[in-house]
């Protein structure tokens, strides 16, 4: 397979094994607890404030393997500025040219002195790798990745993929029109490109379907409105007739649904024609004309038979006469849409929602996604409790997407988003994400409903889980050492609540953790050392066992018990 090779890949292959575990430290005054659901009732979502690669190796412990859909859109390396805490460069909100001094000081560090001679590709190379080196550990087998980019670095970020998740993990690129230039050019640059890799392309379903499109959400409701108001059917079809010609520009995909009867809103489809070779050949009797109906090209798709009961369920539509081919009528409600290669949507629709959301800032964000581009990826990936995970949260668009679907489906996606700035994560990802929550005025001064749901929101600890020594942290609670106690043991993220010495089982064996006087004072030593009497109370479990304690003074009877011991911290290298 071709290889990419840049200044500085050396340096950052294996990197993401060297950064420390820190801790996510939980700051309640920036968190919303879900909102209609009682008292600090957790969502299950989190921002977490603080460079992606530090925040990764965090979560890793709690999250690996257990995300469904990851979507990012990184700096895609314009070469743009950011803007100085006042507000008032030139450049965006957030750097563009892998230059902000976070980034800065930790290329400094992992690739030396070289960084210094390092251009504005092989930064960004670096910056990459590690980052989505981590993000390929956290997707379930079936799980997805879809990165945002644009002609700058698309070559570079499709050959990344190619390396970490590998080419036959490939699912496809989207190429979304997402603008209009005018401006004299050789070629008009109109587009960018989402790219989209699976974990492991064998394990994903064969056929992806949206069930939940907002505009077929809204043709349902006005189809059963119409449905209700006239039960003459002439009338009923008159009424839906003048609303379809009114809002037939805002209806992509549907925009050929212009049919209703007591079913619904529907259209016709050809499917009852053979495509390609020769189908089936037989007369359908037109039953205004009684003549016999025109025949497809290549034929039907479908035996007479079957054709008979359709026409007997209602389910075929004929035109004014014979001519007219026949079709096969399909209601909105079972619409299944196609994630297509080729999608178009406005690209400053993503700067009007953020600047309704924000009516006090004029700028609030530089060009932030559109939720609907990424309802529409989320819609075909993800459904009932999966988790979406976002690493270059920006504005919050993703988290924003989520509760927008998981409001119109009914459904519990979670997200997980990571701001490296500050003054974004506080000021804008976790302040829209409240207001799209619990309801805002917009800038025309109109009142949103919430969409419901919460977040909480953490930063990062400033010191590591293990200290420089290699010993645990004085402050790490047993529920923080045993998330990564587990992540160590399995591979996998914990998801316990980290209140029993018994963490849970994996594969066949019970995984114990002794730390932090779990055991209160029926053990020695706070219950941190194993020893006879301290085995005897932990809770049972057939089977062999793994338990992780500071020392093992049980002698040749942890043997005859089936426990393998793993002293604290020493077996905890990850
Ligand atoms: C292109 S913007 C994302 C915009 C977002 N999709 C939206 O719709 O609002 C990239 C974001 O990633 C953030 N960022 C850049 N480097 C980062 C890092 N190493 N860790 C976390 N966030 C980072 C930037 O501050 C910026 O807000």
């Amino acid at each position: 397979m071709p290889t990419l090779n840049w200044i500085g890949k050396e340096a950052v292959v294996k990197h993401h094994k060297d950064v420390p575990f820190r801790l996510l430290e939980p700051v309640a005054e920036l968190s919303c607890d879900k909102v209609g659901a009682g008292d600090k009732a957790s969502s299950g979502n989190l921002i977490v404030q603080g460079d992606n690669l530090h925040a990764l190796k965090a979560l890793l412990p709690r999250y690996a393997g257990q995300v469904k859909c990851i979507y990012i859109d990184p700096p895609y390396n314009t070469g743009q500025d950011d803007r100085g805490a006042d507000g008032l460069r030139t450049g965006w909100i957030y750097n563009d040219r892998v230059e902000s001094p976070e980034i800065r000081e930790w290329l400094g560090k992992v690739v030396g002195i070289e960084a210094e001679d390092l251009c504005r590709h092989d930064k960004w190379l670096c910056m990459m790798y590690p980052r989505l080196r981590l993000l390929k550990d956290f997707l379930r087998d079936d799980g997805v990745i879809f990165a945002s980019i644009d002609d700058i670095e698309v070559a570079s970020l499709r050959m990344r993929f190619d390396e970490i998740f590998g080419v036959t993990n490939r699912i496809g690129v989207i190429v979304w029109k997402n603008a209009t230039d005018n401006n004299p050019t050789q070629i008009a640059s109109e587009h960018e490109y989402v790219l989209c890799y699976a974990k492991d392309k064998r394990k994903i379903a064969s056929e992806w379907k949206a069930s939940s499109l907002e505009v077929k959400t809204r043709l349902l409701e006005v189809g059963e409105k119409f449905v209700k108001q006239h039960l003459d059917q002439v009338k009923r079809q008159a009424a839906y007739t003048k609303w379809y010609r009114e809002n037939k520009p805002q209806l992509w995909p549907f925009e050929d649904y212009k049919f209703i009867d007591s079913g619904g809103v529907y259209t016709g489809m050809r499917s009852v024609h053979n495509p390609g070779k020769e189908g089936y050949r037989y007369d359908i009797i037109h039953p205004v004309t009684k003549r016999p109906c025109q025949q497809p090209l290549m034929g039907y798709r479908f035996p007479e038979e079957s054709m008979q009961r359709l026409i007997q369920e209602g389910r075929i539509i004929f035109g004014e006469d014979e001519t007219k081919l026949v079709e096969l009528k399909v209601y909105a409600k079972d619409y299944r849409a196609k994630l297509s290669s080729l999608f178009e949507l406005d690209g400053r629709i993503g700067t009007n929602e953020i600047k309704a959301i924000f009516p006090e800032d004029k700028r609030p964000f530089d060009f932030p996604k559109p939720t609907e581009l990424i309802e529409e990826l989320l819609s075909f990936t993800t459904g009932a409790n999966d988790l979406i995970l976002d690493s270059f949260g920006g504005s919050g668009t993703t988290a924003n997407a989520v509760l927008k679907l998981n409001h119109a489906d009914g459904q519990d996606r979670r997200f997980i988003l990571v701001e490296m700035k500050d003054a974004i994560a506080s000021g804008v990802t976790a302040q829209r994400v409240q207001r799209v929550a619990s309801g805002y005025t917009n800038s025309k001064g109109e009142k949103v409903i919430g969409l419901g749901g919460g977040f909480q929101f953490c930063r990062l600890s400033a010191e590591p889980l293990f200290t420089a020594e290699g010993q645990i942290r004085a402050d790490v609670t047993f529920a923080q050492l045993a998330e990564f106690v587990w992540f160590a043991e399995t591979g996998s993220g914990y998801t316990g609540q980290g209140d029993s010495p018994l963490l849970g089982a994996h594969e066949g064996r019970g995984i114990y953790l002794l730390y932090n006087g779990i055991l209160k004072d029926k053990s020695i030593a706070g219950g941190n050392v194993l020893t006879g009497p301290v085995f005897d109370v932990l809770p049972k479990f057939a089977g062999p066992k793994v338990i992780y304690a500071a020392a093992n003074r049980m002698g040749g009877r942890a043997a005859r018990e089936g426990i393998t011991f793993k002293q604290t911290p020493y077996a905890l290298e990850v």
